[in-house]
């Protein structure tokens, strides 16, 4: 498939299942005006995403990175009203960012926002699994810790999903440590014995591996 013909598909998608709605485009929108990095899920990724939620029936999920919380909407859209989101991240102004985006779109008393890094915050969430899907999307060199905790803490059915499994294309020829840590990170799920594991070709990569052991 040529590039022309990829992105025609993925306009098409884009503009008939995956159109941002007013409050999506506000929080896109205030990303760029708090000078926040503009590395929010494609509206292809994150419909994919809101539906991998809602097909998994998932009540109870955490996601790694929420930056002004894009992705986390589209997460807490597809929980019932009786479900939570917990979703981390590192930055103290991408964390107020978000919890005021979660109150935007009428969503707050889903979301919990967890100020601090990954892995010192997920072991303070151990006591409550098991959970039901974890969204990974920050801290490319922590991928395989993710998926460790995963593999331990997730209930059986639920699933892992990670962005970036492309890496933007540098999977194919990596360079730094961050590439490596997602070649490495795209075998360790392909070959878990506990996941049953794909990468969906929208965006930059979806990494999924539905937990069957
Ligand atoms: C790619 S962005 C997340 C995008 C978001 N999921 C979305 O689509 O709207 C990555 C975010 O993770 C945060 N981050 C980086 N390292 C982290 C870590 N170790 N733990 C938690 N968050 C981290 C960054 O500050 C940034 O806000």
């Amino acid at each position: 498939m040529s590039q022309n013909d990829w992105e025609r598909r993925n306009a098409y998608v884009k503009e008939r299942f995956a159109r941002e709605d007013d409050t999506l485009r506000h929080v896109r929108q205030q990303t760029a005006a708090h000078g926040m990095p503009q590395i929010s899920l494609e509206p292809n990724e994150a419909k994919l995403l809101q539906l991998l939620v809602r097909l998994s029936g998932a009540r109870r999920v955490i996601e790694i990175g929420a930056l002004a919380g894009y992705s986390g909407i589209c997460i807490a859209r597809a929980l019932p009203a009786d479900g939570q989101l917990i979703t981390i991240e590192v930055s103290s102004l991408h964390a107020k960012v978000a919890r005021a985006h979660f109150e935007y779109a009428g969503l707050a008393q889903k979301v919990t926002v967890r100020h601090g890094a990954g892995m010192d915050v997920l072991p303070k969430l151990a006591v409550d699994a098991p959970y039901d899907l974890m969204f990974i999307d920050a801290d490319k060199g922590n991928y395989h810790n993710y998926l460790a905790w995963a593999a331990d803490h997730l209930r059986l059915g639920g699933a892992v999903v990670a962005d970036n499994a492309f890496w933007g294309g540098n999977i194919f020829n990596p360079q730094t440590e961050d590439d490596q840590a997602m070649v490495a990170f795209n075998r360790r799920l392909a070959e878990h014995p506990q996941f049953d594991s794909t990468i969906i070709e929208v965006g930059d990569g979806i990494a999924l591996g539905v937990k069957i052991g």
